[in-house]
């Protein structure tokens, strides 16, 4: 992906350093623009060699034998302008042509465009500014609203930049192909926690990491997504259109089949506690015994109960993670929850790493064995569901 950054003079500039730094370590080939004024806040030699590329600045600068704005504006799949002072913005949303970056930006016929505003809060909610946006929206370009909070003026208020991890989410949303638009998907993910007294619980140790992961991937490729997750140190992933937080099994159970009949894809990739304690003490238990016995009961089934009460056309993925004959118990799972896909992977290998080695086994026997970091195996998983619903 060839993506040609445009960087105004906002303060949030020096973050844009580690945007460059977080794109390229994505792979994409990057351009830089800066404008005159941007290039007086950070010097461009910091973005060259952070971005490992040529930094334009200049209109004029003669390159041998082609014009930059036409050239970089056909060499790019996406324009982003991060961070978008309020001037850029005022200048893009009216056509006007008067330095490098809003040049070649006029002369970008593609409709992968993006703005970042960032600003004081009372330059973003000036209508003025307000309407360019809005302006800018209706002429297609994509628009990243600014958070809210504190503001490096020491103001509090609206047009924060984004978190870049955020910003690069956005930029895969766009760019990717939207397999799953029109569908709804349903993931748990994380671990649950089963309370023994106030102060101690019973758990395991999910991250959580590949349920986000997927969620994250539905997302990108143009779902409508509800993440319900167990307590996880994991941001929650970007702009998912539901996320419940729950923290036992039997909350995580009766949020899940209150919500599956609106759910074409039902992805069940929590680590859920298989037992609970009978007894939730009210008081912390003491150490006044050698010994404690603790009685677990079985928690409810969620995958059994959504598997045996599916609707046409509605698939139901488990997860199953084993750390023996992980392929045999796989299968066998399948069968008892009358689940469409079992994702199998072994425990040890897959609970808080950021990589996995997945089985995919299929209701037709078939099975498909996926490696890779937790996001292409959460790509590559949808894309497969996909191909089973064609
Ligand atoms: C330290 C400093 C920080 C600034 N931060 C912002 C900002 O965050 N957003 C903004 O719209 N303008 C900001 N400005 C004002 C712009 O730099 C100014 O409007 C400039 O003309 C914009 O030029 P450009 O859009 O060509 O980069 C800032 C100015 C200074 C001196």
């Amino acid at each position: 992906m060839n993506i040609l950054l445009g960087v105004s003079s906002g303060i949030a500039i020096y973050k844009a350093v580690d945007l460059v730094s977080k794109m390229r370590k994505q792979g994409w080939n990057i351009q830089i623009i800066m404008t005159e004024n941007a290039a007086k806040l950070v010097n461009p030699i910091v973005f060259s060699a952070v971005g490992d590329c040529k930094v334009y600045t200049d209109t004029y600068e003669i390159e041998a034998g082609w014009i930059i704005h036409t050239e970089l504006s056909k060499w790019a799949d996406v324009l982003l302008v991060a961070p978008a002072t309020a001037n850029t913005i005022a200048k893009l949303a009216n056509g006007i042509a008067d330095n490098l970056l809003t040049t070649t930006a006029l002369a970008f016929a593609k409709d992968k465009r993006i703005i970042v505003p960032t600003m004081n809060t009372r330059m973003y909610e000036n209508e003025l500014t307000l309407e360019n946006i809005e302006k800018m929206r209706q002429h297609g370009w994509h628009v990243l609203e600014p958070e809210s909070g504190h503001l490096a003026c020491g103001d509090v208020g609206k047009g924060r930049y984004p978190e870049n991890e955020k910003i690069i989410e956005f930029l895969k949303i766009i760019m990717s192909e939207k397999l799953l638009k029109n569908k709804k998907v349903l993931v748990t993910a994380g671990p649950t926690q089963e309370e023994l007294d106030p102060v101690r619980y019973i758990s395991n140790h999910s991250s959580g990491k590949m349920g986000y992961a997927i969620a994250q991937a539905a997302k990108r490729f143009g779902a409508e997504v509800c993440l319900v997750t167990g307590p996880t140190c994991l941001t929650f992933p970007y702009f998912v259109d539901e996320v419940v937080l729950v923290r036992s099994a039997k909350q995580m159970y009766d949020t899940v089949l209150e919500k599956k009949e609106d759910y074409d894809i039902l992805i069940m990739c929590a680590a859920v506690a298989d037992y609970a304690p009978k007894m939730v003490s009210k008081e912390k238990i003491k150490k006044t015994n050698d010994n404690l016995t603790i009685e677990l009961e079985k928690t409810p089934d969620i995958l059994y109960s959504i598997g045996m009460s599916k609707r046409e056309r509605q698939f139901v993925v488990g997860f199953a993670a084993e750390t023996e004959n992980v392929v045999e118990n796989a299968f066998e799972k399948l069968r008892r929850k009358n689940a469409d896909l079992i994702v199998a992977n072994d425990a040890r290998l897959a609970m808080g790493s950021d990589t996995n080695s997945v089985y995919l086994i299929f209701k037709n026997k078939a099975m498909v064995q996926l490696d890779g970091t937790k996001e292409e195996i959460a790509e590559e998983l949808l894309k497969r569901i996909c191909k089973e619903l064609s």
